[in-house]
């Protein structure tokens, strides 16, 4: 029993160290070899979905309030009350949030460009927005207008966001059933995206694996928001492992590690674990599974008003003690602490070597 305690705590103290380690060393490693990084020439594009759109959907509910509330402090285009991944990612990067494509201006384009649009998924969803395959297109454009040169895009690195919209309009109109079909077609087309973006220059991209979607709040209802729903989080999983092995196997195909990702799934599992943890200590904490802004009804989304516009949605006490800003969006505060899980995988995206 007492050998036991000893190898747990063990671990407890030694496992962060080593982390701490390891990804101290793989960010000094690459800034020796690639100057670049020193000079700040590194550019982030960004293709996808709500999880990384900094403000290309001009008229959502992102650009009202009580959107951005944390952070700018203001509606601002982010679905979140603060910062989402893209902001966190950049920071890894020591670069400034690249502009979102709707806002671009001649001037705004040196830390990259931000692609990703609200709503949007692999195929057309129910969002009547650019899907990736047309958000590629409009990089590939810029590429040809000579906005970027291949050594800019050389040493840049994309972000791509796939977080279930696809799935949400699927099921709509198909059964469970035939998820699994769904995925394999999903995943195709998703390779060919992030195989194209690689085509046009770029040789580091992160890619982020499915969210357990069983923990979404509007799911976790079934459960008093008490637990998550592990038949839908299989879904993720098997997303994420058919979307796994075939990038592994691009990757060995191309002899680099060209791509990386970003395991969303167990950063939000454990995230959510470890705060359901600290609230059984601290009961003042909140349900990580439950969201901070809440529309008065199931219906009733986050930033809704009536005609005379009254607010038709609650605010929790702090957006900073929650994990979920709304429906299915991490708050500041859940994307800080997913952020902190994925230190490693970041750290191959700088890791040229
Ligand atoms: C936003 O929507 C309103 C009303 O639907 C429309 O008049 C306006 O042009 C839209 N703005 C943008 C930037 O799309
Ligand atoms: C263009 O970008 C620059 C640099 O970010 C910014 O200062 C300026 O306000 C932008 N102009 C417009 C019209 O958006
Ligand atoms: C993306 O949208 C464009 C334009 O609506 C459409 O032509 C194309 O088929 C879509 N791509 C996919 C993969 O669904
Ligand atoms: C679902 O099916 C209906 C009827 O065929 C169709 O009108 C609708 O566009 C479909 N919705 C989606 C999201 O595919
Ligand atoms: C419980 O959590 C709240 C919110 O973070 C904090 O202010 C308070 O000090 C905590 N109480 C204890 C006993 O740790």
């Amino acid at each position: 029993m007492a050998e036991q305690l000893v190898i747990k705590l063990l671990h407890l103290l030694l496992l962060p160290l080593l982390f701490t380690l390891i990804t101290t060393d793989l960010v000094e490693g690459t800034k020796k070899t690639y100057g670049v990084y020193e000079n700040n020439n590194v550019k982030l594009f960004v293709f996808g979905d709500s999880y990384v759109d900094t403000g290309n959907f001009l008229n959502s509910s992102s650009y009202k309030p009580p959107y951005g509330m944390t952070y700018p402090g203001k509606p601002a285009g982010r679905f979140s009350d603060g910062r989402v991944l893209t902001d966190y990612i950049a920071s890894f990067l020591k670069i400034e949030t690249p502009t979102p494509y709707s806002l671009r201006n001649s001037s705004a384009l040196e830390n990259g460009i931000n692609f990703a649009y609200g709503g949007t998924g692999v195929f057309p969803t129910l969002v009547d927005g650019p899907n990736m395959t047309v958000q590629i297109d409009s990089f590939e454009k810029l590429i040809k207008q000579k906005v970027y040169t291949k050594q800019d895009l050389q040493f840049s690195i994309a972000l791509v966001s796939a977080s279930g919209n696809d799935y949400i309009t699927f099921i709509k109109n198909s059964s469970i059933t035939e998820i699994k079909s769904f995925t394999s077609l999903l995943i195709k087309q998703l390779l060919i995206n992030v195989q194209r973006i690689h085509n046009l220059g770029i040789n580091k991209i992160a890619i982020g694996l499915l969210e357990p979607i069983g923990c979404m709040p509007p799911i976790t209802q079934l459960t008093f928001h008490l637990s998550c729903v592990d038949v839908l989080n299989l879904v993720s999983e098997n997303h994420n492992q058919v979307l796994l092995q075939n990038l592994l196997q691009l990757n060995q195909q191309l002899g680099k590690s060209v791509f990386v990702t970003l395991d969303l799934y167990n950063a939000f599992l454990s995230t959510i674990t470890t705060m359901q943890k600290n609230r059984k200590e601290n009961s003042t904490l909140m349900n990580p599974l439950e969201m901070c802004c809440k529309g008065e009804s199931l219906k009733v989304s986050c930033g809704s008003v009536d005609d005379n516009g009254n607010k038709k949605y609650s605010l929790c006490e702090n957006p900073e003690l929650s994990f979920f800003w709304d429906r299915v969006h991490p708050s500041q505060n859940g994307w800080n602490a997913v952020y902190k899980q994925l230190q490693l995988s970041l750290g191959q995206l700088i890791d040229r070597n």
